[in-house]
């Protein structure tokens, strides 16, 4: 497996940091997960724009223009045997002395590779999964993606260990997201899901299955959802770069409206594939730098 560090593109067993990265050390740093159809990034540029708002926010240097970022990415997409890849990169401080308060003049640390992409099977499209709720009790900047996740990771492990797919949150009683994924419902017809706050991650698909509803006419609103609506939500959506749209359709082992993945998910699903395809046909990469 060909991975980059730092500007190279070698071999994952040659590729190593130092023990005082201040990812290793604090968890030090922010990320981005790119899925990549037939070679073709998907929505790279507000992957891109997303990864310079987290540093931003975190105050993390970026190491590199937007050009250099595409060519890395390109570069490490076509290194790598399989067409369908999820390209996952990060930015940490970088290696430093351990203090909690920011070295100065460090370089940030940047670490690239590729997977063979992993979509839910066809199975879970076609009949949903199970999701368990707990308490969002992460802190309180979910919209910065930083690498800093045990409390995603706690949470997660919830529903994995009850052989659920995603961990629903609520935060004071209210709808948030889930442990890796944005958070939609459906009411009678009317699609909502939670407005972008400091308490969600706005996540890149979130943006797509938003666009994809208006550009379909289909009924949409930003908004904050008590516990017990999403309860009785008709259906519920979990989204993510990786999920994409996907049905729950159990929660905390109750059924989700009737049980199946509801008509407004099967035309949103639709919506969400042919708008797959056609990015993939048109398969245009951004300009390389010069
Ligand atoms: C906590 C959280 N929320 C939402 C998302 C969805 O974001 P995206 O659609 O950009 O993959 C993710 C994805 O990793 C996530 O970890």
């Amino acid at each position: 497996m060909t991975v980059f560090l730092n500007g190279k593109f070698l071999p994952i067993g040659e590729a190593t940091v130092s023990v005082l990265d201040r990812g290793f050390i604090f968890g030090d740093g922010v990320y981005e997960l790119v899925p990549v159809y037939s070679r073709v990034p998907f929505r790279l540029e507000e992957h891109l724009v997303r990864l310079e708002r987290s540093l931003g926010e975190a105050k993390i240097r970026n190491p590199y223009s937007r050009a250099q970022w595409r060519a890395h990415i390109y570069q490490l997409i076509d290194a790598q045997p399989f067409d369908d890849q999820a390209i996952y990169f990060q930015v940490t401080r970088g290696v430093a002395k351990r203090d909690h308060a920011f070295p100065k003049n460090v370089e940030p640390t940047v670490f690239m590779m590729s997977n063979p992409l992993v979509n839910p099977p066809p199975e879970q499209v076609e009949k949903g999964v199970a999701a368990v709720s707990a308490q969002d009790d992460r802190w309180l900047r979910c919209d910065i993606k930083s690498i800093s996740l045990i409390g995603n990771c706690m949470l997660r492990q919830l529903s994995a260990e009850v052989g659920a797919n995603e961990t629903i949150l609520f935060r004071d009683g209210r709808l948030t997201e889930a442990s890796a994924s944005n958070v939609f419902i459906v009411k009678r017809g009317v699609i909502q899901s939670p407005p972008k706050t400091n308490l969600i991650l706005p996540g890149i698909t979130y943006d797509v299955v938003v666009e994809l509803a208006r550009a379909d006419g289909l009924a949409l609103e930003f908004k904050d959802a008590p516990e017990a609506e999403v309860r009785a939500a008709d259906e519920i959506w979990v989204t993510s770069s990786s999920k994409e749209v996907l049905a729950i359709v159990e929660l905390d082992g109750k059924r989700v409206g009737d049980g199946h993945p509801g008509p407004v998910f099967r035309r949103m699903y639709r919506l969400y594939q042919e708008f797959k395809q056609q990015v993939m046909r048109a398969g245009k990469r951004e300009a390389l730098p010069v």
